[in-house]
């Protein structure tokens, strides 16, 4: 039986029943576990390597994104173990120039230290030749601009000429896109936005179902120790039980703000890529399941955002984004190259009247 979404989240990664057993067993705190004297170690020795919350974790989100998992103690944690374990001197990775900036700035640093070099190529493309190219990283859509490629199509191109090719998944979640099945080899993302939604959990994934790079990275994990707590991965998994609901909530209120902020003069460089006017409208619709919760924009300066955050009630000054609160971060101000007013909007779960009344009164107000 092949169930929907929200069976699906509900469902994921939980053990079979057992009467008088919680549905979601408790986190365990354990370092070490008792060894069997004469076997010596087994499915439990160190958490390091092996941990029960965190293979549940891990069991829900690769029936998500179709592929075994292993879990980071920060989506960083997830995206350099990939690089590092994939990448060796001499080898060049092809990263996204509009994702998460400190992707690029790792590379501009650590890996170049290394002997790895990078190119930079815009979501939206166009894509160059990637002969030579050992790694595709590509983010779609791309935070915080909100581009998208074509993941079928630059998997094909990066394929064909030799390369690996992962996606971050962070902004749209397995529930939104699976880059799997559109001809990625890796997943990787971070679980601290929207997947997990509440904004009190730094997690990180890998997915893949090819077992060489999930040995590489395992290897990787095992021998640097970026794991998560007992505790964030039981938060984690309590969390995605309500994705589905969360997310729905979420595109329902980005498609209202954004059609309220396209109709505002004073509102430039609307981006979402569910407005059939977007630039990546069409590929959008075309590749993802839905579309997530974040919508960008600029208000000019960064004093009329300051303005904008002060004046409105629900949406909440804060960096990141696909949480169940509303909030808005001047990009800027983190020291990434967007311009002084680009706005990335998160938006929560609140009710869509509630928000959009909000937002246009704290616009005019600013
Ligand atoms: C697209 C994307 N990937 C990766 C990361 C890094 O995730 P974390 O902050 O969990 O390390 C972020 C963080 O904002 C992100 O937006």
């Amino acid at each position: 039986m092949t169930y929907s979404d929200g069976t699906r989240a509900v469902h994921a990664g939980l053990p079979e029943p057992v009467v008088g057993e919680p549905f979601l067993p408790s986190p365990v705190f354990a370092a070490p576990y008792h060894l069997d004297p004469v076997e010596g170690p087994g499915q439990n020795d160190y958490a390091r390597t092996q941990h029960p919350t965190r293979r549940q974790l891990e069991a829900a989100i690769g029936q998500l994104e179709g592929a075994p998992t292993l879990v980071f103690a920060s989506g960083q944690a997830a995206i350099t173990a990939l690089l590092l374990s994939t990448l060796r001197a001499g080898d060049t990775v092809a990263l996204p120039s509009d994702g998460y900036f400190t992707v690029r700035a790792f590379a501009q640093g650590t890996l170049r230290d290394l002997g790895v070099a990078s190119i930079t190529v815009p979501t939206a493309g166009p894509y160059p030749d990637f002969a030579g190219v050992r790694l595709v990283l590509l983010e779609t859509p791309a935070n915080p601009g909100l581009d998208v490629c074509d993941i079928e199509a630059v998997a094909a191109a990066a394929h064909a000429a030799g390369a690996l090719v992962a996606v971050d998944n962070t902004t749209p979640t397995p529930l939104g896109q699976n880059p799997l099945a559109l001809g990625a080899d890796v997943v990787v993302a971070s679980g601290t936005k929207a997947l997990t939604g509440h904004s009190d959990v730094l997690l990180g994934y890998v997915a893949t179902p090819d077992d060489a790079v999930f040995a590489k990275v395992e290897t990787w994990r095992k021998q640097t120790g970026a794991v998560p707590g007992a505790f964030d991965c039981w938060l984690a998994h309590r969390s995605i039980a309500t994705l589905d609901l969360r997310l729905a909530r979420q595109t329902a209120n980005a498609a209202a703000i954004a059609t309220m902020l396209l109709e505002r003069p004073d509102v430039t460089g609307v981006r979402w890529p569910g407005l059939e006017s977007d630039p990546a409208y069409a590929v959008a619709k075309a590749q993802m399941r839905r579309i997530p919760g974040v919508v960008s924009f600029d208000l000019g300066t960064a004093d009329r955002v300051a303005r904008f955050l002060t004046a409105a009630s629900l949406v909440f000054a804060a960096t990141s984004f696909g949480g169940v609160h509303t909030t808005a971060d001047r990009r800027a101000q983190w020291g990434d190259d967007t311009s002084p007013g680009f706005v990335r909007l998160s938006c929560g779960i609140e009710d869509t009247a509630d928000l959009v009344a909000d937002l246009k009164a704290a616009l005019d107000e600013a």
